[in-house]
């Protein structure tokens, strides 16, 4: 069998290596991949992701069993739409079902609709309008983007001051393009924040294990918002009652909703949480895996993936078992200045082997040498499996410190919130 997999950054590396050790799989294409992920011998195809017809042509011509897309901007321009329309099998949800992810308004609606636990909201695409409410809600409160910001269109505001600069960046500045032409303004929920994956077919669903990201910039959680700097799984302080409870009150519920709305979910369901005192709500959904938690959960996957997708999508069910021990933890380099302006170019050091995996995102070769340069905001990542979160964390420092990562950084407490 021979799988395409859409995307190009370190979640699409680990999608793809992981499907390339399944029995029945000779071969995995990415596109357009990066040049990092042909170490592992995943070939690239240099295509687009928003290049639906090109990819469907390529697709048919070398027989691709399925595609799995990667990124949240392919699938809010309907590529799963596009593929099925063509009579080609994808693994991601269609535009409709993506709406959870790509409008924060309609999630929330769904949310309300289905007795999804989720902060208390409004949504407003008129300034003054929005000013009231946050004057009358008072601080902290957060302001969101309506639409997709690639992790950067939500501020979490302290005062009533920062969450009506906010609202006028988005509403009247423009600052988030469309994206933020509406704004959607909640409650701030204090709590510990985790995230939760499900592979998804309708009404079936399969939790993965819990994971957590961190996603400003530098230690201490200090610093802008990123996609994120690293994570690790399971998250070992959550019992396992906060995952069924999120189960019953928020997976199944959101799941029967989508199926009533005619719009059922297909592909990663991945549920940000938090868990407040009174349980876990929902700080967003997304309608896909999570980069950098993908790259920190399916190294913990024993099953055979390519499988278990094949019989997701067939209907059949499918056998999941996951490593029940230990920590995986995963910490990403990043070019200095990420995720504001920063320097391509820059030799990346040796990629490791043996027990430390390393995932490439902004990798790209030397023009006359298969010499790896950086190539993007967050460059590489190291991940790896130990007992604790501290062997972990001992074991991928250790590595990083024999690294040269001259114009990179990482940051050094991933997993700190777990000792
Ligand atoms: P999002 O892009 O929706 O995941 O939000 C980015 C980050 O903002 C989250 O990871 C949280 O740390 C924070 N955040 C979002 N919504 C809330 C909320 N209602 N209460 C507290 N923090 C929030
Ligand atoms: N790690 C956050 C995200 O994928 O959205």
């Amino acid at each position: 069998m021979k799988l395409l997999v859409v995307g190009s950054g370190g979640r699409e590396h680990s999608i793809a290596k992981k499907l390339l050790e399944s029995k029945d799989v000779e071969q995995v294409f990415v596109a357009p991949g990066n040049d990092g992920m042909t170490l592992d011998g995943l070939d690239l195809v240099n295509i687009g992701i928003s290049e639906h017809s090109k990819l469907i042509e390529f697709a048919k011509e070398n027989d691709i069993a399925w595609t799995f897309i990667g990124p949240d901007d392919a699938l809010a321009a309907g590529i799963v739409d596009d593929f099925n329309q063509a009579g080609l099998k994808t693994f991601g949800p269609s535009r409709l079902a993506a709406e959870l992810e790509w409008s924060k308004d309609f999630a929330k609606e769904i949310m309300v609709k289905y007795g999804v636990p989720t902060a208390a909201y409004g949504t407003f695409s008129d300034f003054e309008e929005a000013k009231a409410y946050i004057e009358k809600q008072g601080a902290p409160i957060v302001v969101k983007a309506d639409g997709l910001a690639l992790g950067k269109g939500v501020v979490v505001a302290e005062t009533v001051e920062q969450a009506v600069e906010a609202a006028h960046d988005m509403l009247l500045d423009n600052k988030f393009g469309d994206s933020g032409a509406r704004v959607v303004i909640e409650e701030f929920l204090d709590g510990e924040e985790f995230s939760l994956f499900a592979f998804v077919n309708g009404d079936k669903f399969y939790i993965m294990p819990t994971a957590q990201d961190h996603k400003r910039a530098y230690d201490g959680d200090k610093g802008p918002n990123t996609g994120g700097m690293g994570a690790y799984a399971p998250v070992p302080h959550l019992p396992q009652s906060v995952v069924d409870q999120s189960v019953e009150s928020i997976i199944k519920p959101v799941l029967k909703g989508m199926i009533a709305e005619g719009r059922p979910y297909l592909g990663v369901l991945y549920a940000g949480l938090i868990l407040t005192a009174d349980g876990p709500k929902v700080i967003e959904f997304n309608s896909r895996f999570g980069d950098p938690e993908t790259q920190i959960i399916l190294p913990r996957l024993t099953s055979d993936f390519a499988q278990n997708i094949t019989d997701i999508l067939d209907k059949k069910e499918p056998v999941i078992t996951w490593l029940d021990e230990g920590v995986t933890l995963g910490v990403v380099v990043a070019s200095e200045g990420y995720p504001l302006d920063y320097e391509k170019g820059l030799p990346l050091p040796k990629k490791t082997d043996g027990d430390i995996i390393t995932y490439y995102a902004g990798a790209k070769f030397a023009e006359n040498s298969r010499a790896l340069l950086s190539n993007g905001g967050r460059v590489y990542m190291l991940v790896t499996t130990a007992d604790t979160v501290s062997a972990a964390q001992e074991k991928i420092y250790d590595q990083l410190k024999k690294q040269d990562t001259t114009g990179l950084f990482y940051r050094h407490d991933i997993g700190g919130k777990a000792l």
